[in-house]
């Protein structure tokens, strides 16, 4: 039997719902304890040997399940950053997933994230339904899981089969047929769930159980190890002035001799290692070694770091450099597509790029450039370009990232900046943002169009009587502008306002509220105005058509004033405007 490649196990789901819980039950350790706050911050992958698993579940020797390779590699996620970093050539960085879900709290926007994501590159995965424990009444009756259910008190198992039954229902209307584990009869077409307790331990033997028989099982094939090294890089961090590449290697052999290509938007960076490091088993410390098998937790102190992305893909460089270049290229290109205009991306990873690409478009939303790392001075001044443009595209989405120090120092008044950690959110944040900035550059255009004011004379302001005359106005509705014609109460012409001045300062325009001083040549104050109190922009019927048909961009106080309007028009003609 030839030897396979040990599967990489990605446990993803909600935050909080347990995921570090989970494997800590599996491999005997307590990380979550050591998290700050009991988060997870990062991606984080841990190495499991089968004899650890064989020790701490009895069910594999017991149902005599032979297994063709040596351990897992465990991939815990954070719940709060979508698990999309996780890319491969062709696929998420999974053989198999562990999608956690508290059973009190269901099915959650994460959750839904997580099973889209599962979804679109076809990753098999089970459910693992934690804290049973917290159900009310529950009590741990047996070893074994459905045993245990089976003893439950009336009220506890109604409860339990309530909240089971609420969490099938929606994943049925994601497309799933889900069952309780052991009523599964084809694992193939059936999506398992295994009700568990990361705390008192329920259902984890099961789980474990469940993960060799489906690795043994259905991955065989996919297990067996390629003749290339190939891998993904996690991380560069900084440690005492050497900088380290956090990596997974998911496939083939690599020396630490070896040369290796790593990805980037430009060419290939080609580099050799000064020291390749293995993850040790159930530890996050790494182990000098002179060679690695997939799949493993790597760690590599590279001769030519600069310029690495997290995210990116690499493999051994054997002097086909034009070959790798296509192929990256390829890789990257098909799936950092951009446009021709749009809004302008940023990303902490390819992988979560390439996530953040993927549901924009399902949305339609063009985008101009994308790329790794945190929001730059160069990402606003595009933006700032985008205005110009078009002010919707003016926007910078930083999906797990954030300004950098110099973009930080920057005055950004008219473009717009939003950043999160979940994908959902940031679409519809988005969403918001172009559907309100749509609307005012509607109204805005629409004003521009014509103008649309309501004045109301002032008489103790008459500064001169005619040629022209002079006198102050406050705008009780719209706008009012050079150039504009008014009409009195009775829809008679009186002049076009020559100047509008505020505080003896010519202006270009006074808004609802404002008190000026107008100029109307030709008009007679005592003889004409004397009697009047408002005065009314005139408008033509098509204008009044357009202002009536985009009534929701309008104030109460301008359909206000639009209404006058046509009534005034009206005594004329009783048909305008209707
Ligand atoms: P993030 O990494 O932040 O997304 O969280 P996580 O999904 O890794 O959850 P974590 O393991 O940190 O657990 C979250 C909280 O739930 C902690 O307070 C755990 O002690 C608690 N918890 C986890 N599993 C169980 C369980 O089975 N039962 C009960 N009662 N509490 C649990
Ligand atoms: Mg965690």
């Amino acid at each position: 039997m030839e030897s396979l490649r040990n599967p990489i196990i990605t446990v993803a789901g909600h935050v909080d719902h347990g995921k570090t819980s989970i494997l800590d039950s599996i491999r005997k350790t307590k990380v979550y304890e050591t998290e700050a706050g009991g988060i997870t911050q990062k991606i984080s992958f841990t190495k499991v040997p089968i004899e650890s698993i064989e020790k701490s579940c009895s069910l594999i020797k017991k149902n005599n399940i032979k297994l063709d390779f040596s351990g897992f590699l465990f991939i815990d996620t954070p719940g709060h950053a979508a698990f999309s970093h996780l890319r491969k050539r062709g696929g998420a960085l999974a053989d198999l997933a562990i999608l956690v879900i508290d059973i009190n709290d269901g099915i959650k926007p994460q959750t839904q994230e997580v099973i889209q994501i599962l979804k679109l590159n076809k990753i098999p995965f089970m459910i693992a339904l934690n804290k049973i424990d917290n159900i009310s009444g529950w009590r741990r009756q047996a070893d074994n899981l459905k045993e245990n259910i089976n003893l439950q008190s009336t009220n506890a198992r109604q409860s339990f089969d309530e909240k089971l039954y609420t969490i099938i229902g929606s994943l049925h209307s994601h497309g799933f047929n889900a069952k309780p584990f052991y009523e599964v009869t084809d694992f193939t077409k059936q999506l398992a769930l295994v009700p568990c307790s990361a705390k008192t331990g329920e259902g984890i033997q099961e789980l474990i159980i469940m993960l060799c028989g489906l690795s043994q099982k259905f991955l065989t094939e996919k297990l067996k190890l390629g003749k290339d090294a190939k891998g993904v890089i996690l991380e560069i961090k900084k440690e005492k002035s050497m900088e380290y590449a956090e990596a997974i290697l998911y496939d083939g052999e690599l020396s630490n001799k070896d040369e290796i290509a790593i990805a980037s938007f430009d060419k290939p960076i080609i580099t050799k290692m000064r020291v390749l490091e293995q993850i040790r088993p159930i530890s996050s410390k790494f182990i000098p070694v002179t060679k690695v098998i997939a799949a493993d937790g790597i760690r590599m102190q590279l001769i030519n770091s600069e310029g690495i992305l997290p995210g990116m893909p690499f493999t051994i460089f054997k002097n086909n450099l034009e070959q790798l270049e296509k192929e990256f290229k390829k890789e990257i290109g098909e799936k950092i597509k951009t446009d021709k205009k749009g809004i302008i991306i940023k990303a902490d990873s390819l992988g979560s790029l390439e996530a953040l690409i993927t549901m924009l478009r399902q949305e339609r939303i063009q985008i101009i450039s994308a790329g790794i790392g945190k929001i730059t001075k160069k990402d606003i001044i595009s933006a700032q370009t985008n205005l110009r443009e078009d002010p919707l595209n003016a926007v910078i989405i930083g999906f797990n990232t954030e300004k950098d120090e110099e973009a930080k120092e920057m005055k950004i008044s008219e473009i717009k900046i939003l950043t999160n950690e979940v994908i959902y959110r940031l679409i519809e944040d988005l969403k918001k943002y172009q559907e309100e900035k749509e609307n005012e550059i509607k109204r805005e255009k629409l004003t521009q169009l014509a103008v649309l004011c309501k004045l109301k004379i002032l008489h103790q302001y008459v500064f001169r009587n005619s040629n022209p005359a002079v006198f102050g106005v406050r705008v009780e509705a719209g706008k009012l502008r050079h150039g504009i014609q008014l009409i009195n109460s009775d829809g008679k012409e009186i002049a076009k306002v020559k100047d509008v001045q505020e505080n003896q300062n010519k202006i270009e325009q006074a808004t609802q509220g404002m008190e000026v001083a107008i100029s109307l040549p030709g008009t007679m104050f005592d003889r004409q105005l004397a009697g009047e109190n408002y005065l009314y922009s005139n408008l033509t019927e098509n204008q009044f058509k357009q202002f009536k048909d985009n009534k929701n961009l309008l104030t109460r106080d301008e359909i206000q004033a639009l209404q006058k309007i046509a009534q005034i028009k009206r005594k004329e003609k009783p048909t305008w405007g209707v």
